[in-house]
């Protein structure tokens, strides 16, 4: 006779062995690759192991995070980019640049499409704001000093990315195709008839043989005057042609921040930095010393806690001859104050 056992169900696995199961897997080690818990080595894996954090380096000095010293701008340029690039594709949905549709469709984008000139507008805006952005960057890149050697080749890259901002804007004026802008490029492409070896009416054009007809205008409007081949040649050189040159040099541009040693920084190990540093030092000693009670010493200066590490000397040979009116040489401080840095002993 058969023995009729109670029917026992199946007992799941314990939840610790399911979930070691599981992160213990080829493909969930794939995917993660390094475990979470917060310490120095994991952020920086964080970073390294990111297809769009990698662009970042793993630390930046303090003074690089500073929005003081840089202004955000050169970031808020690449996030109009990105932002007129998203926005301008979704335009060519709407567009044809032909002499029959391409005002129609800017006339239908206006009135007929929903969202039409929210989406219009939002890249009219942002490319007035790039030409803006651009520039402050350029002004706070001047400012900083920021353009000096091993910058210089950047700073390069950086005037062709201006252009490039400038021949974005001007290229896009064109495709409503309305007056203002059939004639806002008749007069700007005029100015190019007078570059002297290119232009038919610049310098030197005779003796190159240069006409209206094969000379540098004529190159950018496909014609003698502004029509439907400028339209195209504009509505290319804008969509395509430009983005792609611009792109590509902004991670030329991007990548030689990272080569040239991140953001620049204030000067150091100059005569002016050192002197600063010892000041400071002698200050926050000073500060330290009167928060804690400690008499302070004969010369002013509090005595100090704790001796601070004497300064590096400058890697640049800043010592030159004292001049008849130089400063003389303060002697060395009583009481256990700091020693001056090695120049200010000279
Ligand atoms: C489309 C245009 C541009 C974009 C998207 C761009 C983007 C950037 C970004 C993101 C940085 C990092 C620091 C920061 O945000 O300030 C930077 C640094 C720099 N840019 Fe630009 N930039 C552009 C145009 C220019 C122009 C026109 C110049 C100068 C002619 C220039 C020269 C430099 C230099 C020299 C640095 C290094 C600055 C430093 O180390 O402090 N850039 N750029």
């Amino acid at each position: 006779m058969a023995l009729k056992l109670p029917f026992v169900p199946p007992k799941p696995p314990p939840m610790e062995k399911m979930k070691k199961d599981i992160t213990q897997s080829e493909a969930w080690k794939s995917i993660f690759r390094h475990s979470y818990q917060d310490n120095q080595r994991n952020r920086a894996l964080q970073i390294v192991d990111n297809v769009f954090l990698h662009l970042h380096p793993v630390r930046v000095p303090r003074h690089a995070t500073n929005y003081s010293f840089t202004w955000g701008m050169g970031g808020i340029t690449f996030l109009l980019f990105i932002h007129l690039t998203v926005t301008g594709i979704i335009l060519m949905f709407w567009y044809r640049p032909t002499e029959a549709f391409a005002f129609q469709d800017m006339k239908a984008l206006m009135n007929d499409v929903a969202f039409g000139p929210l989406l219009r507008n939002l890249h009219r805006w942002a490319a007035h704001s790039m030409v803006i952005t651009v520039m402050l960057h350029m002004f706070r890149v001047f400012l900083t000093g920021s353009y000096k050697p091993p910058r210089q080749f950047n700073w390069g890259v950086g005037v062709i990315l201006l252009l490039l901002t400038f021949l974005l804007s001007f290229t896009g004026y064109l495709l409503p195709w309305d007056q203002l802008s059939i004639w806002a490029v008749t007069v700007g492409t005029n100015m190019a008839r007078s570059v002297p070896l290119q232009g038919s009416e610049g310098p030197f054009s005779n003796y190159l043989g240069l006409r209206p007809d094969n000379d540098i205008r004529f190159i950018l409007l496909g014609g003698t005057q502004v029509g439907e081949p400028t339209l195209l040649r504009f509505y290319v050189g804008h969509c395509i042609f430009l983005p792609f040159i611009a792109a590509t040099l902004m991670a030329v541009h991007f990548w030689r921040v990272r080569k040239d040693g991140g953001i620049s920084g204030p000067v150091m190990n100059t005569k002016a930095s050192e002197g600063a540093k010892y000041i400071a030092e002698k200050m926050a000693t000073k500060r330290i010393a009167q928060i804690k009670g400690a008499p302070a010493n004969g010369n002013g200066t509090a005595a100090p806690v704790k001796a601070p590490a004497a300064p590096k000397p400058a890697a640049a040979p800043v010592t030159a001859a004292p001049s008849a009116g130089a400063a003389p040489a303060p002697p060395p401080t009583a009481g256990g104050a700091k020693a001056p840095p090695p120049w200010l002993k000279k």
